[in-house]
């Protein structure tokens, strides 16, 4: 079932966060569908109610071109005829304006994000506004971003600048956007902390006083990373140095300072590159791509098991249904 990020949100606010997922692939849409449902493989139970949970979906402008936006669409679309136990949103990842209007108009996505934090805070406002108001027209929700993460995001290096409380209440004000995205020292990709640098909590907790009670953040950047793929990745050939990433212990603490979305894309990518690369290794001679798709898809349906534990999602899809059913 597809739902907003504003049901999701109201149900996890200071309890739990719900996991981000990014998304390029059928296989990855598969293994995504079945860990959210507890399921790590074709043949499993239906639905684990101690794992199941409700989930994002997300999806980049990367991943819109990557093909044609339309197969992605369409893989959706399927999964949810496929999995109808599952509650998730559809969420535009990382959209410009024009981007965010194409999403809007489609009727697909539930969700979108305008990242204009790369501009001066009145036009971030302005940009925003815009978007929030064509959004809202169609009852699609809005993710807005006000700092700077660090690291490789689409085609933009960054440099960080870390969320000014008092700014993101202002930003909130002017803007109307239904959720903020908050930059407190994590970045994209693999390599998020250098030394004794960590996720700033110190910094959300003065984000979440600012801001009206009970207003979805979210933290982009936050996977953790874990070396235990990453040393598969470089056992197999790969060259993966001086990774780093959001000790997992770190969600929860966010969760309870207002964050109810916590966005994960690269340690699905170290999945999948872990075990195609120890497949093609192990196995030579082999050249059917769908012999690592069906471990990768075990895999990574486990990791999404995983990671919804440590999140605190887990377990909650139920409960997100009676609330969703309750509110009609
Ligand atoms: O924030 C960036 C996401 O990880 C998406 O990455 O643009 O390479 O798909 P991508
Ligand atoms: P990671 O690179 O830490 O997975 O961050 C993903 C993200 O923020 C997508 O918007
Ligand atoms: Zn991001």
């Amino acid at each position: 079932m597809l739902v907003t990020t504003t049901e999701l949100f109201r149900h996890a606010y200071g309890k739990y966060a719900v996991g981000a997922y990014n998304i390029n692939n059928l296989e990855q849409a598969v293994g995504l569908f079945r860990g959210n449902l507890g399921k790590r493989d074709k043949n499993d139970e239906p639905v684990d109610p101690k794992t199941a949970a409700p989930f994002i979906l997300q999806i980049s402008r990367g991943a819109r071109s990557y093909t044609d936006k339309r197969f992605l669409e369409a893989i959706i679309r399927t999964a949810d005829e496929v999995f109808p136990d599952s509650i998730f949103a559809v969420h535009l990842d990382h959209g410009t304006e024009e981007v965010c209007y194409d999403a809007i108009d489609s009727g697909f996505y539930t969700s979108v994000m305008i990242d204009a934090s790369e501009h001066p805070f009145e036009e971030n406002v302005a940009i925003t506004r815009r978007v929030v108001e064509r959004a809202h027209a169609k009852g699609v929700v809005v993710e807005a971003e006000l700092g700077q993460l660090g690291g490789v995001e689409e085609d933009v290096v960054g440099s960080v600048r870390l969320t000014d409380p008092d700014q993101a209440a202002e930003f909130v004000k002017q803007t109307g956007c239904d959720s903020l995205a908050v930059a407190i020292g994590t970045s994209h990709g693999a390599y998020k902390f250098a030394g004794s640098q960590g996720v700033r909590l110190d910094v959300l907790e003065k984000i979440q006083k600012k801001l009206p009670k009970g207003y979805p953040l979210v933290m982009h950047g936050s996977s953790s990373v874990p070396a235990e793929w990453v040393q598969r990745i470089n056992a197999a050939g790969g060259q993966i140095k001086g990774s780093s990433g959001v000790p997992e212990e770190d969600y929860l603490k966010a969760a309870k300072l207002g964050v109810c979305k916590i966005n994960i894309d690269t340690d699905g990518r170290l999945v999948w590159c872990a075990i195609y690369r120890e497949t093609f290794r192990d196995k030579p001679a082999d050249f059917d791509p769908r012999t690592p798709g069906k471990v990768f898809m075990k895999e990574y349906a486990s990791y999404i098991i995983h990671k919804n534990q440590v999140l605190g999602a887990a377990g909650q899809l139920d409960a997100v249904r009676q609330f969703i059913a309750k509110k009609k």
